[in-house]
């Protein structure tokens, strides 16, 4: 099975002052092509800066991090959004909607640089997967939360991404509107052969991953 991912010996320092926080300390983690992992590990543990590390969102103090064969590490920091654009989708516990835009404007946003009009189709044709066929046009304040996640999953998949990454995608819904987005997800990965990659607390993301990574302090543990 081939590498879709790799982070040899990565850590991540923040400086706040006086003080030094590694949030990541020397972790190495292969990531094959199609696997969907679980990385689980209590709050503060460096679950969402492992995340930002695989999507391409800034880089570490040190190691070596590949995204499908590109050394991210050696890749100046203002072109790491052509990385993130071309591969990575991103799905968040809070959405991150804009509030003024309708689901299929939201759908659009991450086509903005290359003109939106030629996405159109697919952006219909993906609400259309999500189930959101009828609320194409809905706001997000008119919309439930797992619909406000469904649209968050169309825009992760407009550029058609190798890889999603989710930072508690289920953390903000009741239990059955989070087993839909998980079916959801599931169907992703194991249809359309997308590699997921999921921070959660939640058993039933663990349970539907192919392996579970454990991090505690910055650290994997095996
Ligand atoms: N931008 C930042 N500046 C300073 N410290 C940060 C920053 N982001 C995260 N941290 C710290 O790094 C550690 C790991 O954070 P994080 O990756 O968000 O953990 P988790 O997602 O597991 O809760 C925590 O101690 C957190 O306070
Ligand atoms: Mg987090």
């Amino acid at each position: 099975m081939s590498e879709i991912a790799k982070l040899d010996k990565v850590s991540k320092i923040y400086k706040l002052g006086e003080t030094e926080i590694a949030a990541l300390d020397k972790v190495t983690l292969s990531i094959a092509r199609g696997e969907a992992i679980s990385i689980m590990g209590p709050s503060g543990s460096g679950k969402t800066t492992l995340l930002n590390m695989l999507g391409a969102l800034g880089k570490p103090t040190s190691g070596e991090i590949f995204i499908d064969g590109v050394k991210i590490s050696e890749v100046p920091e203002r072109n790491l959004y052509r990385i993130r654009r071309e591969k990575i989708g991103f799905v968040f516990q809070n959405y991150y909607l804009v509030p003024t835009l309708t689901a299929i404007e939201n759908v659009l946003i991450p086509t903005i640089p290359m003109g939106q009009d030629s996405y159109r189709e697919r952006a219909r044709y993906l609400l259309n997967q999500v189930g959101l066929e009828e609320r194409i046009y809905h706001r997000p304040f008119q919309l439930s939360g797992g619909e406000q996640q469904r649209v968050a999953i169309a825009r992760a998949l407009i550029n058609d991404p190798k890889i999603v990454l989710a930072d508690e995608p289920t953390g903000n819904l009741d239990s059955k509107t989070g087993d839909e987005i998980i079916k959801l997800l599931t169907t992703l990965n194991k249809e359309k052969d997308v590699t997921l990659i999921s921070v959660t607390h939640d058993e039933r993301i663990a349970k539907i991953a192919d392996r579970t990574v454990d991090i505690l302090d910055g650290k994997i543990r095996d």
